[in-house]
């Protein structure tokens, strides 16, 4: 089903194409704009709905032109199809000027309707919109409880807001322990759990009311505890997907238990940091849950972080990564006073402070990575791979190679071919033939589903992490 918005100040002709296309089922409709929106409102709606397909009324050519030539420039692949009120050869003339290829008038006859479908699906099938989603994701996963992660989380996060045009989530996904609204006095009545509730509904509109903004953080809290809730994998990723879309860096605070929804947000985060203090109960099961994170192919984006570190530590930075086996990437001191004093004020550590100044420099350590990963060009090629059903169970195929497109075109009748051509020089293409096929898409650089490689499968393909088909 296509995704799309509908521009136009004629409201009963936008009304009346919203039922023709409602008749055709295949094109959904998410939302309709009334008047030509200023460029700000804009970006908030296609970065809310991330749609393949705007119909915009040409009533006003001005206004008309303006919205397309910032579509070009914001959503590429983004496919316009104008439409009016009668078939006026001027107006067409100008649409076919402005590159808009498709028109469509009033009365919306289905056939008319169905070859103009037809033809923008051909062309997101070349090429699909793309849509601007961050890659700054990272879940704050305790080693044990109350080693201080909510803490680290909330003045990581805040340092990271400080930073000038950057739009920082921070989400309290402890559900049963969620301590965010209480460190920070929040009043809102809603919370992740309306977040999740809503995901598939979650619009430009509603999500304010669902979030608290505090300078440049916005903090969606825990809710009232509820150990009954049921959180799909399907909301989580739709989630997520709207929150990549709207910010530049979302943090995830969990509660350790490594519930299935948590273990959703740490295959959608590029870095999990695991917090520690120098203790054995601490490092025990950091150990443990460092074991259990390799089994799901996540030990790779774990960074350790120690916390409430004292001048003579029972254990030293070095014993520690020692143990864990993985390196620490940053202490934080054992500082009460301080954190008291900001929980008290129901703010974060101000910069000025110890703990306030170390979040400020180690948020910009994970702003050097995040360049460092940018500036990766050079990709080695897997030198052999194997042919599928030769009784090989894990292939590597290059993201150039389309022998396996091919095979897989006709049954899946879903948009690989344009996957595989736009990550072909960014991603290689691992496949595991068993009785279905499976495909993902691991890194390059660590060959590891990071959430680099993640972000360009799920700027794909809404919703699903791994793609499953039968061959
Ligand atoms: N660096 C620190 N120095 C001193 N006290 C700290 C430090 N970090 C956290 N604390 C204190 O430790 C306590 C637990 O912190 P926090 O709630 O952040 O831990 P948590 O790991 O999120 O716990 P939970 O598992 O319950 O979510 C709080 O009282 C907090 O003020
Ligand atoms: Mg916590």
């Amino acid at each position: 089903m296509l995704r799309s918005i509908i521009i136009s100040p004629d409201v009963e002709l936008a009304e009346r194409l919203e039922a023709a296309l409602t008749l055709t089922g295949e094109v959904s409709v998410n939302r309709v704009l009334d008047r030509y929106p200023p460029a700000i409102d804009l970006v908030r709606t296609l970065r809310a709905h991330a749609p393949d397909v705007l119909f915009l009324n040409f009533e006003s050519l001005d206004k008309a032109q303006e919205i397309v030539s910032f579509v070009e420039k914001q959503s590429d692949g983004l496919q316009i199809i104008a439409i009016h009120r009668t078939c006026d050869s001027q107006i067409l003339r100008e649409t076919m000027r402005l590159g808009v290829r498709e028109f469509l008038a009033h009365p919306f006859e289905r056939a008319l309707l169905k070859d103009s479908i037809d033809h923008v699906k051909a062309l997101l099938e070349r090429k699909p919109p793309t849509h601007d989603a961050t890659t700054q994701v990272f879940s704050f996963l305790p080693s044990k409880a109350g080693v201080g992660t909510s803490t680290l989380a909330l003045n990581i996060s805040a340092a990271m807001a400080r930073r000038p045009n950057t739009r920082v989530l921070l989400s309290d996904f402890d559900l049963n322990s969620g301590m965010m609204r209480f460190l920070l006095n929040l009043r809102n009545e809603y919370s992740v759990i309306d977040a999740v509730e809503h995901s598939l509904r979650i619009d430009e509109n509603l999500w304010p009311q669902l979030v608290t903004t505090m300078d440049q953080l916005d903090v969606l809290h825990a809710g009232r505890v509820n150990p009954n809730l049921r959180v799909e994998g399907t909301q989580i990723r739709n989630l997520v997907e709207f929150m990549r879309r709207n910010y530049d860096v979302l943090c995830f605070d969990l509660s350790g238990n490594l519930e299935k929804y948590s273990m959703e947000l740490m295959q959608e985060s590029k870095r999990i940091l695991l917090v520690v203090t120098p203790e054995i109960p601490s490092l025990h099961l950091a150990r443990e849950k460092l074991h259990f994170l390799r089994g799901y192919d996540l030990e790779s984006r774990v960074m350790v972080v120690m916390n409430r570190c004292i001048k003579k530590p029972l254990f030293s930075k070095a014993q520690v990564e020692e143990l864990l086996g993985v390196p620490v990437v940053q202490t934080f001191p054992n500082d009460y006073p301080g954190i008291n004093k900001a929980m008290t004020a129901g703010k974060w550590c101000e910069p000025d402070t110890e703990i306030g100044g170390m979040c400020t420099e180690f948020a910009k350590s994970l702003d050097r990575e995040e360049e460092r990963c940018e500036r990766v060009e050079e990709i080695p090629r897997v030198p052999q791979h194997s042919q599928p059903g030769a009784g090989a169970d894990q292939i590597a195929l290059c993201g150039a190679d389309f022998s396996l497109q091919r095979r897989l075109q006709p049954a899946s009748g879903h948009r690989l071919k344009p996957m595989l051509q736009a990550e072909a020089r960014a991603t290689w293409i691992s496949a595991v033939y068993t009785r279905s096929l499976w495909i993902r898409i691991i890194c390059a650089r660590c060959w590891n589903r990071c959430a680099r490689a993640q972000s360009m499968w799920r700027r794909r393909w809404s919703g699903c992490g791994t793609y499953r088909t039968r061959i």
